[in-house]
């Protein structure tokens, strides 16, 4: 590639987490308030704003959708302030907007980054069956295996028994198979109504209590969680999921192999890739945003797929100085 590098000494995942401090705290004002599209929308502006200042030359790769529907943050969109590194970038600003409307566990406002040219463009590819694991179980599951195949694979690897394990899947009816699967074969089961972000990297995080994350959720989600167990060093394997032959059809059309078994290295083709995320309500990975008199409290975790450095970031805010310097309502 000839445009400029990355260089191996910046963490641009320090400057991006920023993003998502704001996205969160911007969506957390809307919290159990009952809709969604405006927590969305909170968010969306208030990480677009702080983009605005990241010296980075980002293209959204995944964003909110086509330029038509999504105004801001959509496929295609140029953000930064221009300057090197170049690359591509995956927002999402509330991973679980239901979640955050209803003021349930898990939302979090999220951002991937890699070098240009290195992320795998979902096209209009809605679904993906995927299999995340940490990193003892790398190496370890396959997808194309069955269910019970992989949890005793994970559980041998990890020195445990089945019945140790604890897979995370969404809680959908098109899941009734796979999680009849799991019980047969005697692991337990935590389901989650979204958020599978949050889910996948669960299972790589220590004592989270979760091991292995199995089922169909968004195509996009899968992109940002690769990128961030690319930098956890754990796997994900992912296969397009189509609802419809129509579905199917438009995969081909765009020159992908419907049926291909995308992994880690398909969806997020470096080690140079960066990731940030912070809670919106409290769940297994991070702690939701928090008020006391006078400021609001974050957290966050940052991410380096380099170095493999993982930070947790706990962020104190001040609303009162905020409101002078930025337009972003945080409350
Ligand atoms: P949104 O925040 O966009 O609502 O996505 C939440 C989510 O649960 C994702 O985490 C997951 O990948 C996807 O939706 C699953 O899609 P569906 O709700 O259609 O099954």
């Amino acid at each position: 590639m000839n445009e400029p590098r990355m260089t191996s000494e910046r963490n641009l995942a320090l400057e991006l987490v920023r993003t998502t401090e704001a996205a969160a705290m911007a969506g957390a004002r809307h919290v159990g308030r009952g809709q969604k599209e405006v927590a969305d929308q909170a968010a969306v502006d208030a990480m677009r704003h702080v983009l605005d200042g990241v010296e980075m030359n980002g293209i959204v790769v995944i964003g909110e959708g086509e330029k038509d529907e999504a105004p801001m943050l959509f496929n295609g969109e140029m953000v930064g302030n221009g300057e090197p590194p170049f690359c591509d970038i995956a927002v999402d600003p509330i991973d679980g907007t239901t979640l955050t409307a209803e003021g349930r566990a898990g939302a979090i406002a999220v951002i991937a980054a890699s070098e240009r040219g290195t992320m795998f463009n979902p096209g209009s590819a809605v679904y993906m069956d995927k299999i995340a694991v940490g990193p003892s179980g790398a190496g370890i599951v396959d997808i194309r295996l069955p269910v019970e195949r992989n949890l005793t694979a994970l559980a041998k690897a990890r020195g445990l028994s089945v019945s140790d394990l604890t897979a995370v899947v969404l809680d959908r009816p098109r899941h009734a198979d796979l999680i009849a699967e799991i019980r047969q074969a005697g692991a337990r089961i935590r389901l989650i109504s979204d958020g599978d972000v949050a889910g996948a990297i669960a299972c790589a995080s220590p004592n989270s209590g979760v091991d292995i994350l199995f089922g169909v959720g968004g195509t996009p989600e899968g992109v940002i969680t690769a990128a961030a167990l690319k930098c956890m060093g754990g796997d994900l394997q992912g296969r397009l999921w189509h609802k419809t032959e129509e579905e199917r059809q438009a995969t081909i059309d765009e020159g992908k192999d419907p049926d291909a078994i995308l992994g880690l290295n398909d969806l997020i083709s470096t080690e140079n890739c960066f990731f940030a995320a912070t809670g919106i309500t409290t769940g297994d990975l991070l702690k939701g945003v928090s008020y006391s008199r006078g400021g609001i409290t974050t957290q966050s975790i940052v991410m380096r797929g380099r170095s493999g450095t993982v930070r947790f970031i706990e962020a104190h805010h001040q609303p009162a100085k905020l409101r002078k310097i930025t337009p972003i309502g945080f409350g």
